[in-house]
């Protein structure tokens, strides 16, 4: 201690000191405790979860439903479950799209598939013909995985039918596929509801605000529902993503090309689905929960603001 430093601490009374150490000691304690907590969870959710792999079908049901399954996460998602013996019913718009990658997956993981054409951004007219396919299939988890992301730009620059096809695609269609799922899995009391929503939930983005805002909506919700399933034995999870190698993503170079931080999506969703049962809120990914950990320690004023400054650099270079 410098001689400033024991001036200082004579100058001020016992018991200040006192309540100062202590206060020191409650926040190095509460910091281990957080550092010991993240590591125990991020084992617990990519190793343990890995090595004590449930049966899928057994635990939930037959049959996962996969929205926006014919590309990306949504297809690897699909894929995965069906590696895992879930029989697979695709829901994406484009029929070519769906029968081939339908066929993919029957011939070579020897489950049943089935499809429903159906675009999200139409909102509510479609829920009544995927509510007829869903009728008597043992629905044992709903990936509502379907999202979509424009080009970013500021608000203003959206037409109202950009605004409907967000609320509709990333929002309403969350809603609206649990509610075609959900009552059956509480009769039965068992089920799992995977909402993908993404790691932009934690951080409002400049120029992609009602992307970021869709998916705050997703994750608030997710959490809500886990709350009130409660031990009902129908399960919500929310997988919340950082940046995957997919058509999304192939906007920007920088978070589109594969690597330690960007998986592909069979990669991605390898992972994701080991989690299932496992984490009820998890990145799916162990270098996106570690590049969340940091993200985390950084005041959210600092990160919105230099998310906003390199959006304008590229904005102004694209011109
Ligand atoms: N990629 C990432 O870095 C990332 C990160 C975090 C979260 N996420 C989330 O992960 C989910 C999947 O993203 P992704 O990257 O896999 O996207 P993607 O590569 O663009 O694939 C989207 C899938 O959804 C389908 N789809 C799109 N709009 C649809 C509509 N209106 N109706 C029906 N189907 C539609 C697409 O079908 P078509 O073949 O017909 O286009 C495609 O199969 C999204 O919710 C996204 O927000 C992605």
């Amino acid at each position: 201690m410098s001689n400033l430093e024991e001036r200082l601490l004579l100058l001020l009374p016992k018991g200040v000191v006192g309540v100062l150490a202590l206060v020191g000691i409650l926040a190095v304690g509460r910091i281990l405790a957080c550092s010991v907590w993240g590591v125990v969870g991020a084992l617990r959710t990519y190793v343990w979860a890995r090595l004590w792999a449930k049966s899928l079908p057994e635990t939930y049901g037959k049959w996962a439903v996969v929205t926006g399954s014919t590309d990306g996460i949504g297809k690897s998602y699909a894929k995965e479950l069906a590696k895992k013996g879930m029989n697979i019913l695709l829901v994406s718009r484009n029929m070519e799209k769906l029968q081939r990658v339908a066929k993919e997956i029957r011939s070579k993981y020897r489950v049943q598939t089935d499809v429903v054409q159906a675009d999200f951004a139409l909102g509510r007219p479609i829920y009544g013909n995927i509510a007829k396919r869903l009728k008597g299939k043992d629905i044992g988890i709903l990936v509502n995985n379907v999202g979509m992301l424009l080009a970013p730009g500021p608000f203003k620059k959206l037409t109202e039918d950009n605004i409907w096809a967000y609320v509709n695609v990333n929002v309403a269609s969350v809603l609206a596929m649990t509610r075609l799922v959900l009552p059956e899995m509480l009769r039965r009391k068992k089920g799992a509801v995977v909402n993908v929503s993404s790691v932009a939930s934690y951080f409002p983005m400049a120029y992609f605000q009602v992307y970021s805002a869709s998916k705050a909506f997703v994750s608030s919700f997710s959490r809500a529902l886990r709350e009130e399933c409660g031990s009902s034995g129908a399960a919500v999870q929310c997988v919340e993503p950082g940046a995957v190698s997919t058509n999304m993503t192939s906007f920007d170079k920088d978070i589109h090309t594969p690597g330690f931080f960007t998986p592909t999506a069979d990669a991605f969703a390898g992972s994701a689905v080991a989690t299932l049962g496992h984490a009820a809120r998890t990145t799916g990914y162990w270098a996106h929960r570690l590049q969340l950990a940091v993200w985390r320690t950084l005041p959210e004023r600092y990160i919105v603001s230099s998310y906003k400054a390199r959006m304008d650099n590229k904005l102004k270079k694209s011109k």
